[in-house]
């Protein structure tokens, strides 16, 4: 490997979105005309096609999200912090280091990222704290860069550690309301008065401002950019309050 791999985030989800909507293009290819059964008449060729389509065109919007729009997407992230270069950042859910080498890239002298990873290949293709350490490497950050086995409903971190904390598609992938809540509340527990929480999602981002507005944080949502994102992702920024 020479060149970083940011990876392929849910990459069943992609397969599924090819496969299911390349077999309604069959179907469709199959079917002519309307089926009788009984006084029922189906007209099942235009229902398999738009399927296929709508379904073969998610397919290549994900694609391009993943390949291009997840670069421009981090971007748009990290700027929404005022960046000194001395920050203690986390990345929960770093996967392969998008936002967590993105951050360590803005950062100088004092300043240092850690990612936190329970390293799951559902979530991310090829995850594994190695390919991340190697994409670290790749990008000439190791100086600042650490990586952390550990899920984020119980990190290993004291309170107030970090000046800024960012995170794309990982909470969602907590289920269970409760757990998610766990997460958010190391969140609030790791983050130091005045610090910056910056969570991209697909969903649940709702549950996650208002949670942190009920921590007492300052929230604002951002919609994301629709042309770069699929499926279009939204960003809470919240500040903790400083007392
Ligand atoms: C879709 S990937 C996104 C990775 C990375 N943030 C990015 O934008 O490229 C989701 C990541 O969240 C991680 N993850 C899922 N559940 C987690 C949990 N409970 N704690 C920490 N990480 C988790 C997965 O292992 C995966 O790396």
């Amino acid at each position: 490997m020479t060149k970083p791999d940011y990876g392929v985030d849910a990459p069943t989800v992609l397969r599924n979105l090819f496969l299911f909507g390349s077999a309604c293009l069959f179907a469709a290819g199959l079917i002519h005309g309307p089926i009788h059964i009984g006084n029922v008449i189906l007209y099942l060729h235009g229902m398999f096609l738009w399927t296929g389509v709508a379904l073969v065109l998610e397919g290549f919007l994900y694609l391009l999200y993943v390949k291009v729009g997840k670069m421009h997407h981090r971007d748009y992230i990290l700027r929404f912090h005022a960046w000194r270069g001395d920050e203690q950042v986390l990345d929960v859910g770093c996967g392969r280091g998008l936002l967590l080498i993105g951050s360590a890239k803005r950062l100088g002298a004092g300043g240092h990222a850690t990612g936190i990873d329970i390293w799951s290949t559902v979530d991310m293709g090829g995850n594994a704290m190695a390919a991340t350490q190697k994409n670290i490497e790749l990008e000439a950050v190791s100086d600042r860069c650490s990586l952390i086995s550990g899920g984020a409903q119980e990190m290993p971190f004291t309170d107030a550690s970090f000046d800024v904390i960012v995170s794309n598609l990982c909470l969602h992938n907590i289920y269970d309301k409760a757990t998610r809540q766990q997460a958010l509340a190391e969140i609030v527990r790791v983050l130091k008065p005045g610090g910056q929480a910056l969570i991209s999602d697909y969903k649940l981002t709702s549950e996650y401002a208002r949670y942190l507005r009920e921590a007492g944080f300052e929230v604002v949502k951002k919609r994301g950019n629709v042309w770069a994102t699929f499926p279009p992702l939204a960003v809470v920024l919240a500040r903790k309050p400083v007392s």
